[in-house]
């Protein structure tokens, strides 16, 4: 019936927030190891393809070497080795004729690498310090003189990524030691067994490697960001389900809460009214019977005439008041009326009534229907909430719109309107654009007698007496309001066939 500040659920929407915040956390470093965990994966099978490599030219290299070298037809393409001039029999003749040459390790690697390098997009290459060069072909670049400088410090290997002619390559390199059978050809360079000779590299290229973790991450990133969106969506979800159920609750506990104070005020007024009542009976009675013993036009009868209208201004008050207490003790005369009959009277007094800076608007549906109730107090309550508008708007300009139509009220929105059982309605309201009413007083405006108005103006029972009649109706009133907005009143009357 009223609106709260809901502290209950700023606590629903931060432990919400906390959460959206928890798993965004979750799924980025879930992505940022996956993709690291990947990249990793790429690493590992580039070196593990570039070691393969180099162990199978390692193998051929260690096969001439142990052989002394091993001869081959000479051609355009493998002419007589120049650096292997020291070397007895470099060139041999076959007995039919052929004649040999001998090919080193080095020579033969350079060969294999320059041949098939294009072929299968593999690089290799054989180096060492430029000043034990043989063949200036060999000269190192200056990532290869580094790992060279390296080795020499006792590095047993070297791999880094690398952008050559534009295209990734993972290149690899280890040391090539001297060994026995190396002195043949190298011992003139004054090479020991165990020294370093130089190196031996190659170069994997890393496209397909690359092309393939892309689409891998690609996926990741998919997938972690739908889990990631629809887990959010599910917060929100579940948050927003929470705090509807959350505001159900405080507004059906506030309407509960209400009626349970205007029963116990009702109680309480209805008792005493009730007794004022009796005793007013007799006093009204008696000093009416009493005007017809003294002469007419007497000082005496206008005195008694003072004090039946004075009982009579009681009477009307103390009724005002029973009928808020639900007490039988007032006429009802309810009937069935079209529920456009029943305000009419009042949307017309009202009408004129009204100072001419006011205006007065209304919305009704003429098909509402009809309500089983007394026309008089039903336009009575219109009467005063639209009193009540007018005074907010004391010597202002604003707007008074009352509208009408018909509702279903849900067992939901029964629970939050209170007191009500669900079904069709009529549902009255009279907005204003008055000063509003201040939260705190929201809660006491149906008290009886409370009034903000002064003293001889308000008697704080308009109200009071429409939520009793409006209850007696089996309906509900409700209230919102905005200070310096305006003020809407809702009435809901069940509607019958
Ligand atoms: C049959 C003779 C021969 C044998 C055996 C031999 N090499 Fe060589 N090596 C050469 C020649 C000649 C070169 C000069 C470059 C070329 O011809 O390609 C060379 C070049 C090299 C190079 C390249 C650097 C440069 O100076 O051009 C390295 C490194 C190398 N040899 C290491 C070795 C090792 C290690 C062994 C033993 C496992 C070995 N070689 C066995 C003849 C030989
Ligand atoms: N439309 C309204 N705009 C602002 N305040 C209102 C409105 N209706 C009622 N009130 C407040 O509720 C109080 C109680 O109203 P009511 O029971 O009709 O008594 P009264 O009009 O005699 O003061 C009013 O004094 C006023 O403070
Ligand atoms: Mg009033």
């Amino acid at each position: 019936m009223f609106h709260f500040a809901e502290p209950q659920t700023a606590h629903l929407y931060k432990i919400s927030a906390a959460m959206a915040v928890v798993l965004t956390v979750l799924v980025a470093s879930s992505l940022a190891w996956d993709v690291f965990s990947v990249r990793r994966h790429t690493e590992e099978l580039a070196s593990k393809e570039a070691r393969s490599l180099f162990n199978k030219d390692y193998a051929f290299r260690l096969w001439a070497a142990k052989h002394g070298g091993v001869y081959v037809p000479i051609d355009a393409e493998t002419p007589p080795n120049p650096n292997l001039a020291h070397i007895p029999e470099r060139d041999i003749t076959t007995p039919s004729g052929r004649t040999l040459t001998l090919m080193n390790p080095a020579y033969m690697s350079r060969q294999i690498m320059n041949d098939f390098s294009a072929l299968f997009n593999i690089r290799g290459k054989i180096t060492t310090f430029p000043d034990k060069l043989l063949n200036p072909d060999n000269a190192p670049d200056a990532w290869e003189l580094a790992a060279l400088n390296a080795f020499q410090q006792g590095q047993a290997e070297i791999s880094e990524f690398v952008e050559l002619d534009d295209q990734p390559f993972l290149r690899f390199m280890r040391p090539l030691l001297i060994e026995q059978s190396c002195l043949k050809c190298h011992g003139v360079q004054g090479y020991q067994v165990g020294d370093l000779r130089g190196g031996i590299g190659v170069y994997v290229p890393m496209i397909d490697y690359l092309v393939a973790e892309k689409n891998h991450i690609n996926v990741m990133v998919l997938t972690h960001g739908l889990i990631w969106l629809l887990s959010l969506g599910a917060i929100w979800a579940a948050t927003r389900r929470s705090a509807a159920q959350i505001k159900q609750r405080l507004e059906a506990e506030e309407a509960l809460r209400q009626a349970q104070k205007m029963d116990a005020l009702g109680g309480l007024a209805g008792g005493i009214a009730h007794e004022i009542n009796n005793m007013l009976l007799p006093i009204i009675s008696l000093a009416q019977m009493t005007i017809k013993d003294v002469p007419d036009g007497s000082r005496q009868q206008k005195r008694l005439e003072k004090v039946v209208e004075a009982g009579m201004r009681a009477k009307s008050l103390v009724s005002g008041i029973l009928s808020f207490s639900h007490r039988a003790d007032v006429d009802v005369a309810k009937q069935r009326v079209n529920i456009v009959e029943a305000i009419e009277e009042s949307l017309s007094l009202l009408r004129m009534a009204l100072p001419s800076t006011i205006s007065f608007e209304t919305n009704l549906d003429l098909n509402t229907g009809h309500i089983v109730c007394d026309p008089t107090q039903i336009s009575s309550v219109v009467l005063n909430l639209g009193s009540n508008a007018a005074d907010a708007m004391a010597g202002r300009i604003g707007k008074i719109t009352l509208s009408l139509a018909p509702v279903v009220i849900s067992e939901e929105l029964a629970q939050s309107i209170g007191n009500i059982t669900p079904g069709k309605f009529a549902k009255l309201t009279v907005s204003d654009t008055g000063q509003g009413i201040a939260q705190q007083q929201l809660e006491r405006i149906f008290d009886p007698f409370y009034t903000t108005k002064e003293v001889g103006k308000g008697t704080g029972l308009g109200l009071t007496m429409a939520y009793g009649v409006i209850s007696q109706h089996n309906g509900a009133i409700a209230v919102s309001s905005e200070v310096g907005v305006g003020t809407t009143f809702t009435i809901y009357l069940p509607l019958v066939d």
